[in-house]
């Protein structure tokens, strides 16, 4: 469906009103309900599998996330990034050390990651407190972005505000030189991150609003280890 062009509505809230959500997938694609057997134990399985559906329905970079923290006033904050690994342990991503949700994970490791795939009516929450990885994971990540990415991360003075734009172009020159002249170079600064999930919400859209909820509660060591499910209202 096609919304007509802003100049044809009197005000925004009409405009943005007319515009229509997606249609989604029926519910019954892929997210059993706790007590059936379907049901992965882990969080981290069903995840993955969401993500090969995503894939195989097209979904555009379904590997892209929101990532939200909060900052040491206590403010929320949130930025797009890109998942870069999901293991036992987590879900990876990657910055630097010298940008501000950076400075947010030092005060408060607390966060949530969220998914979103639109063309499939499904999201994916996930929330816990965010490890360091070492210096090997971070260094392995650094090195799998391409040149480009490389030189832009070592250059970064990431969210400073901008003055002069000749002097970014020329930080990333001189970035770009000194990695052509040592492929081994990673910059100290670049740092990967694991998510290490608290809870998992997965949730299925419903063309009739009844929207289908699992939430993954982790269950600490002392009162056994593992994972509880519940489903969840709309
Ligand atoms: C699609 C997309 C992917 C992004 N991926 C990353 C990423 O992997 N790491 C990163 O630091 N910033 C990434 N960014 C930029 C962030 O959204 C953000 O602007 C930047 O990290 C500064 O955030 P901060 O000021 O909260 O630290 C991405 C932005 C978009 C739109």
């Amino acid at each position: 469906m096609t919304v007509p062009p802003r100049a044809e509505f009197t005000d925004a809230r009409s405009w943005i009103r007319s515009i229509p959500g997606a249609q989604a997938s029926p519910p019954s694609s892929g997210l059993p309900m706790p007590g059936d057997s379907l049901l992965p134990d882990d969080p981290v399985g069903l995840f993955l599998r969401w993500l090969d559906e995503a894939l195989a329905a097209d979904v555009v970079e379904p590997h892209v996330a929101t990532l939200s923290t909060v900052d040491e006033a206590g403010a929320p904050d949130a930025r797009t990034l890109l998942l870069k690994d999901v293991t036992d342990n987590g879900w990876w991503f990657s910055s630097d050390l010298r940008s501000p949700k950076a400075h947010q994970l030092d005060a408060c490791p607390d966060a949530a990651l969220t998914f979103y795939w639109r063309e499939q009516g499904r999201q994916v929450r996930v929330r816990g407190a965010v490890e360091r990885g070492d210096a090997g994971v971070s260094a392995r990540d650094f090195r799998d972005r391409s040149v480009t990415a490389r030189a832009v991360a070592a250059a970064s003075r990431q969210s400073e505000i901008l003055t002069d734009g000749a002097e970014y172009d020329s930080a990333v020159r001189a970035a770009m030189s000194e990695l052509e002249g040592d492929r081994a170079f990673v910059s100290a600064t670049w740092q990967a991150w694991c998510l290490v999930p608290a809870t998992v919400e997965f949730w299925h859209a419903d063309p009739g609003r009844r929207h289908l909820r699992v939430r993954y509660r982790r269950i600490l060591p002392a009162e056994g280890a593992g994972w509880h499910t519940d489903a969840l209202w709309p």
